[in-house]
């Protein structure tokens, strides 16, 4: 079974084709990607309208290439897969129309997938894991802990109520000066700096349930930024470190009882997944491991060109869901919004 997969709810047009083979293993032929990074660098944060024009003068041509690099025509495919939402609505609307015009073009079947969704079967792709997993998914956008326990059948434990995790890195390396996006940025200031200079808080540490909040933390950064300015790099670096060290110790004890949640509500969980932007950062992976290991669960972070934002996490929940009959109506509607529970495929 083969999908080509179309991601546009964001800064990155990207297309895809995945290969499921009949011992159910996965294979990427192919996943070009497109980021717009630059086009959105100006303004310290992405712009939907700039995003919408790049994704249209982008995306038949990284249709084409992913087509060519896979060696395979429109004729050869099961299906075509385009994220529906959530996203920014020009994005969205670009992708899907592309791809409901493949489908109707070819005679192929049609697959409307939730954004969220993808990240959350990535794990599937990579390593194969079983159901029930608890999912951190966690990058500019979203911030959530879901059980994924079937394809389009997901509980979510708990989320942001402010900022994603992602947006906290972002608006810290704007606050401090450095380039977007701000996550690999203040992950690299933090290297050098001392993460006990500043007493930041860590906001929900030992609440119940699994909500993260991370507004205050930032308002903190800011806050021991005015104290000290005018900055020295030395500054920045220590900020950034002590900004880290926090949302590392809020990612943990949110995490600790995002699992005990899963074990009340539905037992235990084949793994611990991370996926997301934010999974990029080493010391918050290197804190899951250790959170996983003490929990006797495997840790599975997709590589990360599969856990930003791709084409190929599309295809494959399109293969997903085509294999389940689970196929889609060309009058499907982009959605800006679209939440993964109660179902995905139903307006939240
Ligand atoms: O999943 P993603 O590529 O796009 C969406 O937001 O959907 O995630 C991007 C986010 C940005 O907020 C970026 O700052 C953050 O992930 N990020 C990081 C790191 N690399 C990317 N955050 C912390 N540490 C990193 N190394
Ligand atoms: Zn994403």
């Amino acid at each position: 079974m083969r999908v080509l997969g179309i991601e546009t709810t964001c800064d990155e047009t990207a297309a895809a084709i995945v290969e499921r083979e009949t011992d159910g293993r996965a294979r990427i032929l192919s996943n070009e990607i497109l980021s717009q990074i630059a086009d959105h660098a100006p303004y310290g944060g992405v712009v939907p309208e700039i995003a919408a024009r790049a994704h249209v003068t982008a995306l038949d041509r990284l249709v084409a290439e992913a087509l060519r690099k896979a060696g395979c025509r429109l004729s050869n495919l099961d299906g075509i897969a385009a994220a529906a939402g959530p996203g920014l609505i020009g994005g969205v609307i670009v992708g899907l129309t592309a791809a409901k015009a493949l489908a109707l073009v070819g005679k192929k079947p049609f697959l409307a997938i939730n954004h969220l969704e993808a990240h959350a079967l990535t794990p599937r792709l990579t390593d194969g894991i079983a159901f029930p997993y608890l999912l951190l998914l966690a990058s500019g956008g979203h911030t959530q802990f879901v059980v994924v326990r079937d394809v389009g059948d997901y509980l979510r434990l708990g989320g942001t109520i402010d900022d994603a995790i992602g947006e906290a890195f972002d608006k810290t390396a704007k606050m401090l000066g450095l380039p977007y996006p701000g996550g690999p940025a203040v992950e690299r200031e933090a290297l050098r700096g001392d993460p006990e200079r500043f007493a930041l808080p860590r906001p929900m540490i030992g609440r119940p349930g699994a909500d993260f909040s991370l507004s205050g933390l930032k308002t903190a950064v800011r806050l021991e930024a005015e104290r000290v300015a005018p900055l020295t790099p030395t500054d920045v670096a220590d900020l950034c470190a002590s900004f880290q060290a926090a949302v590392v110790d809020v990612v943990v004890d949110r995490t600790r009882s995002a699992l005990r949640m899963h074990r009340d509500k539905v037992g235990n969980p084949t793994a611990l997944v991370v996926a997301g932007g934010v999974a990029a950062n080493a010391s918050i992976r290197r804190a899951l491991q250790r959170l996983a290991g003490e929990a006797g669960l495997p840790m599975v972070a997709p590589p990360l060109a599969l856990c930003t934002d791709n084409g190929a996490m599309i295809a494959w929940a399109g293969i997903e869901r085509l294999r389940r009959g689970m196929t889609d109506d060309l009058g499907t509607a982009p959605r800006a919004r679209w939440a993964l529970e109660p179902r995905a495929g139903v307006p939240a």
